[in-house]
């Protein structure tokens, strides 16, 4: 009893093993596929809030240095990028606060606070910035950026890592 639509034994066999194959080859695949896309698909952990100093142990007018490094997932690229700056408390009020980078707009050396010059010295061309960031002398074309912030519930000075520029 043979017809031109019936299966043979051999078929039957090609089609079984072919079907079987497919499941195991799934079962191995799907997991390997996951395990190397899954870095693509991560969360790129930027942008978080940063906790950079206690309000409570900043004294007002005097420069609170911090900086803190902030790294990037973007697939299976890792970048570490250094974030610094300086908390000002300009009064005793707690949102009178200011908090500017310390990346020097020139060339993107790090300024440090003079006492002796009341302002932001850029050690690599001399340059010098006031107490609020603005140019006083040397090359930098602009102000020191500065960064959002916000005191939370425990009086920590809270930033988010985003430098932005100073009109
Ligand atoms: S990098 Fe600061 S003055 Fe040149």
């Amino acid at each position: 009893m043979s017809g031109p639509n019936r299966m043979t034994r051999r078929d039957f066999i090609k089609i079984t093993t072919g079907a079987i194959g497919g499941v195991i080859a799934a079962g191995i695949g799907l997991p390997a596929i996951g395990y190397l896309l899954a870095p693509a698909l991560r969360q790129d952990k930027a942008g978080k809030p940063v906790i950079v100093a206690k309000l409570a142990e900043i004294p007002v007018g005097k420069p609170y240095p911090f900086s803190f490094t902030v790294t990037r997932v973007n697939g299976w690229e890792r970048t570490a990028n250094v974030f610094g700056g300086f908390v000002i408390r300009l009064s005793e009020d707690p949102q009178d606060v200011r908090i500017l980078s310390s990346r020097c707009t020139h060339l993107s050396c790090r300024v440090n606070w003079s006492d002796e010059a009341q302002g932001f010295i850029c050690p690599c061309h001399d340059a010098l910035f006031d107490r609020d960031g603005k140019v006083v002398s040397g090359p930098p074309p602009e102000a020191l950026g500065h960064f959002d912030y916000e005191i939370d519930d425990q009086g920590n000075v809270v930033i988010l890592p985003v430098e932005r520029k100073t009109e």
